[in-house]
């Protein structure tokens, strides 16, 4: 069947990217000792590999074909995306993520800090290599996620949070580096500036979709997503279902909501569920999921049909269907 044939590719694609980044951190342990070491073994640790994978295939898409020209950029967006998990997780208390201890459980929190500043910078030297047009759209969804986390930080426990406020934080620090990664591949092809705003589009589209599963993940996902669920919640993240729940709700109903937010433990989950599932919350991030996932295909609708395409339909539907 076509599909099962398309998504073997997807593996295939997958662990190229692994063999890859294997390599690189066996070169580097030489070179650099525990602090490669401990990096390597986060960031080999698993993970969906869905940055590099989108790098790829949207620098094919865009007429790209050279494995070896566009490798550098997609491992680059690999290691930047684990640097700031290793930091997020130091700021979360976050004891596992990709099923395994994270960093600072292992190392300490200082050897963290750097071990997540070390990723950084191996992703920027990667990067790097390519012109300045490309190191620009890197340098600039970097800055514009710490931005989005600063933000996000301000706006724990305010039950004032808009679902503006939210869509600025999810650009910022999920669906800007899936955008910037489809739009540098697109610009190491040398694609036209339209086709190069099309992959740009695309991968934000997809990048908002999936920030929306992420966080209807964490209210209803299992064992498989391989760190535990409600984390969010603990954190005091206003994530979508939450704050259109607060704005559906009134009454005791609205109240009861903002007590469980604001001091939540794992017996409030089930009551939580139900106020949420009083306001059509859930069903309503997962109608927004669709409709940007909708919208992400129409901007590849521009180009012509070719494996590559059919491979980015199933990225958009493993991001559809996922739960990890
Ligand atoms: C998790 O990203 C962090 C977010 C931006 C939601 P992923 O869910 O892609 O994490 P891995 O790389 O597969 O572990
Ligand atoms: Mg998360």
């Amino acid at each position: 069947m076509e599909t099962n044939v398309a998504l073997d590719t997807l593996e295939g694609l997958r662990d190229i990217i692994n063999a890859n980044l294997e390599a690189l951190i066996e070169e580097q342990c030489v070179i650099h000792g525990e602090v490669a070491e401990v990096s390597g073994r986060i960031l080999l640790a698993g993970g969906k590999r869905l940055r590099p994978i989108l790098v790829h295939l949207a620098y094919e898409l865009a007429g790209g074909e050279n494995l070896d020209e566009i490798m550098p950029l997609s491992l680059a967006s690999e290691f930047i995306h684990t640097a700031t998990l290793v930091h997020d997780d130091i700021n979360d208390e976050a004891l596992t993520r990709r099923g395994e201890k994270t960093m600072h459980a292992l190392v300490g929190q200082p050897k963290a800090i750097i071990g997540g500043d070390w990723l950084f910078v191996q992703g920027f030297g990667l990067g790097g290599r390519y012109r300045k047009e490309v190191v620009d759209v890197m340098a600039s969804f970097c800055s514009r996620l710490a931005s989005a986390e600063f933000s996000q930080l301000d706006h724990v426990l305010d039950l004032s949070t808009s679902p503006e406020d939210y869509l600025e934080i999810v650009k910022g620090k999920t669906a800007g580096p899936f955008a910037a990664g489809c739009q540098g591949a697109a610009l190491v092809a040398n694609a036209s500036e339209p086709e190069c705003q099309a992959l740009f589009d695309f991968g934000l589209e997809l990048g908002i979709a999936f920030q929306l599963v992420d966080d209807l993940l964490d209210i209803r996902g299992d064992e498989r997503m391989g760190k535990p669920r409600g984390a969010d919640i603990y954190e005091g993240k206003m994530t979508l279902p939450l704050i259109h729940a607060l704005t559906l709700l009134h009454g005791e109903q609205r109240v009861r909501l903002a007590e469980i937010i604001r001091d939540f433990d794992d017996s409030l989950f089930d009551e939580l569920i139900s106020l949420l599932e009083n306001a059509e919350s859930l069903s309503y991030s997962e109608i927004l999921i669709n409709n940007h996932l909708e919208r992400a295909l129409q901007h590849i609708s521009v180009f012509e049909e070719c494996e590559a395409k059919q491979l980015l339909k199933h990225v958009v539907e493993m991001v559809q269907n996922r739960h990890s």
